[in-house]
């Protein structure tokens, strides 16, 4: 019985913790939104390899493997993707931090040539679609997409009474998830009180049945 009385407030606590961070979880769903970064449409305007005919382009992020893009061999030609080619998506953004990434071309001798390289950012991609046009005189015109991104929701190209109805839905939910950790904390604090009531009640219980141990111990320790 004493492992139960020890143990069972603390499981509650945990339960109770698991659940608010659930309700904030499913009322906040864009702050903890991640979204993969697809490439719509790439064109180069040079090539870095003298010695190839054909240059080998790949795009990465720092940290992570290379995506080669496998299709993209002339310069000055428009190539467009569905998003649902086998090396897709290139990467993934979160709205926490942005990605060193770039556009690259292997080469034969040396290091590899950078077409560009830059802070790839979520905030960057703008409505309706969420996409990030990149243009490097030169170099490159790319489009990304990443629907999910949270720039989809630029603050200065959100219309104001859109703008006006989050901040509205933001309210509320803030006063539901207080209101609800209050009863959370005032539910387990009851039923914490309640039990102890019980306990105590068990407890008196078992000194009234047995005389010998009213004895032993006397009812001062209570
Ligand atoms: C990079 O590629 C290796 C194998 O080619 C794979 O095991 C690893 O998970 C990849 N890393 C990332 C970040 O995708
Ligand atoms: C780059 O491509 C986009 C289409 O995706 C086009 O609207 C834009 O004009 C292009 N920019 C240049 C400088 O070619």
């Amino acid at each position: 019985m004493l492992t139960t009385m020890i143990q069972s407030p603390m499981n509650s606590r945990r339960t109770c913790f698991v659940s608010i961070l659930l309700l904030l979880y499913s009322i906040f769903p864009g702050v903890f939104s991640s979204g993969p970064v697809t490439l719509e449409r790439i064109e180069i305007f040079t090539t870095h390899d003298w010695l190839k005919a054909t240059p080998t382009v790949y795009f990465r992020c720092q940290g992570e493997n290379k995506t080669l893009l496998p299709d993209v061999k002339k310069k000055n030609v428009v190539y467009t993707f569905k998003g649902e080619e086998s090396w897709q998506p290139l990467t993934e953004l979160t709205d926490k931090k942005c990605k060193r990434c770039g556009f690259y071309e292997e080469d034969t001798v040396g290091s590899d040539d950078v077409f560009d390289e830059w802070e790839f950012c979520a905030s960057e991609f703008t409505p309706p679609k969420g996409r990030y046009i990149r243009f490097k005189g030169k170099e490159f015109n790319v489009t990304f997409l990443c629907p999910e991104c949270k720039g989809t929701a630029h603050a200065s190209e959100v219309p104001e009474k859109k703008k006006n109805n989050v901040t509205v839905v933001i309210i509320i939910s803030s006063i539901s998830s207080v209101v609800f950790i209050f009863g959370a904390v005032a539910g387990y604090k009851y039923w914490r009180r309640r039990k102890r009531e019980q306990d105590q009640a068990r407890f008196l219980k078992l000194f009234e049945d047995g005389d010998d141990i009213e004895d032993e111990f006397g009812l001062d320790h209570m």
